[in-house]
């Protein structure tokens, strides 16, 4: 094994172990829902849900970097470059993150200044880390990228796939210092910020798994290198085809020119085409191989990351994207429901078919498989569409009875949260938020044991 995918597999225990506080954290915003005063003054819910989405952003990344730090070596048949310095911000990142928590967990929050900015809260949610450790995710970033960038210069070869990798890896950066800036007028500020989130997670963050699938695919399956990266060149054309000005979904009611309506809804509605195009293409794969493999828990979690991308990112996010329908929705647990499930199908399945094709390579294995991925496979996935359906009947509870009927007052915001079908849909998605929970840890305990006591030598590869 390569140095680099030894630091890999130490970027997946990080990401593994942040996942586990990324729930608790989810479990306890959840109860918030159905007790208002849990924890009141002491940790309330805006801590909780901070920590909540932060884990998310980082353990996603941490998996993403890992995936590159495992397969870069193996495309390019050589030791990445640099991979001391990769190796120490490891250490430096994971310190960060251990710091920015208990920041958060004991001082939480600080008057309106620079020291607040500079170490307790940037304030900008999903990155609201302080500045120093945004600083040092900078550094940490730049460091990945550079050790990408010198080792193909280093081998003199680039392929396809690396190619859109290395362009993708610019814009990808270059958003994340949107998380900088402390702009005191809320309309310009959400302007900026939702270029980071926006063009991440429905731009460069969709390229950037696209190329790590495109590796998964070729390695899950040995398709070939040929099909996967004619895919990759359509899935990449599209996304930023369509995702670049499919940021005006996020312009409607932001104070925004009128013109954001017609083009946010158009390309935005055109959104779900590439993610079509993903699922299409795994498909095709599959059946081309005749859904032969060696390694099942990577297959499923890929095909998993296939249909989620399209429904949870493509569908649900169609389901409100136009004007018509967004100002109703807009802000509800409907957007709630669709955010679980896009970060959940597109990135955190990705990201698991890849904890699984480390782990048949670390353990020895010519063909992974036994009985405990299933569950976790099982529960993870159910526990997932059960909470994305009870927020999505609380969000549709909201449009009606909050917007459609109330009128947005405040008055109305209370009817909205007091409402049957609003209250069921939280209770639900507690209730499925444990079944998730039950998932992730039947996962890590296959992850740990998985592979364990499968023949060594014996090549044989099975038909799902
Ligand atoms: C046990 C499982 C989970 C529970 C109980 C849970 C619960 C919650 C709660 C209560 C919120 C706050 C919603 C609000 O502001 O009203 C939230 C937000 C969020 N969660 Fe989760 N979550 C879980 C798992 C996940 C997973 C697996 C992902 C993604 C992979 C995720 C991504 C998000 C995102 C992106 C938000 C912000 C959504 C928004 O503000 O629109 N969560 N979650
Ligand atoms: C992997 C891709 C995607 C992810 C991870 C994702 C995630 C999210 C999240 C977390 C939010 C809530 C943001 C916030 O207010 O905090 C959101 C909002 C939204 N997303 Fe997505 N999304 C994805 C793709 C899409 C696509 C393809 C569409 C359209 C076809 C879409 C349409 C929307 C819309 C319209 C909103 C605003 C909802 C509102 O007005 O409250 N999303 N998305
Ligand atoms: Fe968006």
């Amino acid at each position: 094994m390569y140095r680099s995918q030894k630091l890999a597999v130490r970027y997946f225990v990080a990401a593994v172990a942040l996942f586990g506080v990324m729930i608790i954290a989810g479990l306890l915003s959840a109860l918030y829902y159905l007790h208002p005063s849990l924890l009141f003054d002491v940790f309330n819910f805006n801590m909780a849900k901070i920590f909540h989405i932060d884990t998310l952003v980082i353990w996603l990344l941490m998996g993403f970097m890992g995936a590159v730090y495992w397969f870069l070596p193996q495309e390019l048949g050589r030791e990445v470059e640099g991979i001391w310095l990769a190796e120490i911000l490891f250490y430096v990142f994971c310190a960060a993150v251990a710091v920015v928590s208990v920041v958060f967990i004991f001082v939480q929050y600080g008057g309106s200044n620079e020291f607040s900015l500079w170490f307790i809260n940037q304030g900008r949610k999903y990155v609201e880390a302080p500045r120093w450790a945004a600083v040092g995710i900078v550094v940490v970033v730049l460091t990945f990228v550079y050790n990408v960038v010198a080792t193909c210069i280093k081998a003199r070869r680039m392929t396809g796939i690396l190619w859109v990798l290395v362009l993708d890896l610019i814009p990808l950066t270059l958003l994340y210092l949107d998380a900088f800036p402390a702009l005191t007028n809320m309309s310009t500020d959400l302007y900026w910020w939702w270029w980071l989130v926006h063009m991440w997670v429905e731009g460069t963050w969709e390229v950037l798994i696209g190329c790590i699938m495109a590796w998964a695919l070729m390695d899950v399956m040995g398709t070939s290198r040929r099909i996967v990266e004619t895919w990759l060149y359509i899935e990449v054309m599209l996304v930023l085809g369509t995702g670049i000005l499919g940021l005006g979904h996020h312009y409607f009611w932001i104070g925004t020119p009128q013109y954001w309506l017609s083009i946010g809804g158009f390309f935005s509605a055109l959104e779900p085409l590439p993610l079509l195009g993903m699922v299409v293409h795994a498909i095709y794969d599959a059946g081309a191989h005749h859904m032969k493999t060696n390694n099942r828990p990577a297959f499923y979690w890929i095909l998993a990351e296939a249909f989620g991308n399209f429904i949870g990112a493509g569908m649900f996010g169609f389901m409100m994207t136009l004007p018509q329908i967004n100002l109703f929705s807009h802000g509800t647990q409907w957007t709630v429901s669709h955010g679980h499930f896009a970060f959940w199908g597109a990135y955190g399945c990705g990201v698991i078919a890849i904890l699984y094709i480390a782990k048949q390579k670390i353990s020895g294995v010519n063909f992974l498989d036994g009985r405990a991925w299933k569950w976790g496979f099982g529960l993870l996935n159910f526990g997932l569409i059960g909470m994305v359906g009870g927020l999505l009947i609380a969000g549709i509870a909201q449009a009606f009875y909050e917007r459609a009927i109330g009128g947005s007052t405040l008055m109305a915001f209370m009817a909205g949260q007091e409402n049957p079908w609003f209250v069921s849909g939280m209770y639900a998605r507690m209730g499925f938020g444990l079944i998730f929970a039950a998932g992730y840890v039947v996962l890590v305990y296959d992850l740990l044991s998985a592979g364990k006591h499968a023949p060594k030598s014996a090549v044989k590869t099975q038909a799902p």
